[in-house]
């Protein structure tokens, strides 16, 4: 990290930073969750730092090392992303949800290991709560920016997530190419925001597409 690329551009912004997959308890030894590996989230949260934020990064279980100088708050699953999101997101200017949140969790956890049995098994799977929706509904002047993970319809699909979680920009990512996005070192974004602006972020490494996507933001709050 080069000390010449640090500005002050972003000095005195609070940013809070979503990244990484959650997991959901099933037994003591099981849990269910996603391909995501926080690169593109701990990508945002070093190129926010970069510019001077104040940066807190939320993250469910990675394999990667966090940035210097963020402030990271440890989380497993959905509720607990949830409970960390509402104890954080008031006071903050600009928050990121780059994380792959599970929409379902077991509806039971059982405290003892599940033995298998004969025949085929059932998990009884109920909703997680949707913090984007929770941040869009309550936010004051924060700056909220989404992600769209789809593999069909993605344009459709990125547009009524921005419109129906009331974001100001959402970042439109197709994870059906298998060589970029989720748990690739890769990506190749559209940013949308809601008064209709389209920024199209060739494919590049995720620290160059983190890079491009703050300077958007950056552009979009002055
Ligand atoms: N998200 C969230 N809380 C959830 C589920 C999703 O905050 N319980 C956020 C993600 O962090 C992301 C955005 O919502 O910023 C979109 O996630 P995505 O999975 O693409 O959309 P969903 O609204 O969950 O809809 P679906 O999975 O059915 O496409
Ligand atoms: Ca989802």
């Amino acid at each position: 990290e080069s000390e010449t690329n640090r500005s002050n551009a972003w000095q005195g912004k609070k940013v809070l930073i979503t990244a990484g997959p959650t997991r959901e308890a099933l037994d003591p030894v099981r849990y269910l969750t996603n391909y995501s590996s926080g690169k593109m989230g701990y990508a945002l949260a070093q190129a926010a730092m970069e510019l001077g934020a104040e940066v807190t990064l939320v993250s469910g279980p990675v394999h990667i090392s966090p940035p210097q100088r963020v402030q990271l708050l440890k989380v497993n699953s959905a509720a607990d992303m949830y409970e960390k999101v509402k104890q954080h997101y008031q006071d903050m200017d600009v928050i990121i949800k780059s994380a792959a949140v599970a929409d379902y969790t077991p509806a039971h956890v059982h405290n003892k290991k599940l033995k298998k049995q004969e025949g085929t098994m059932t998990v009884e799977m109920e909703r997680t709560t949707d913090i984007l929706q929770f941040l869009g509904n309550e936010k004051t002047h924060q700056f909220l920016v989404g992600f769209a993970a789809e593999t069909d319809n993605v344009m459709d699909y990125a547009k009524s997530k921005l419109t129906r979680k009331k974001l100001d920009a959402i970042v439109m990512n197709d994870v059906s190419n298998k060589d970029i996005g989720f748990a690739s070192d890769q990506n190749e974004v559209i940013f949308l925001t809601k008064d209709g602006k389209e920024h199209s972020i060739p494919q590049s490494s995720k620290k160059d597409i983190a890079e491009a996507i703050i300077q958007l933001i950056d552009k979009e709050l002055r």
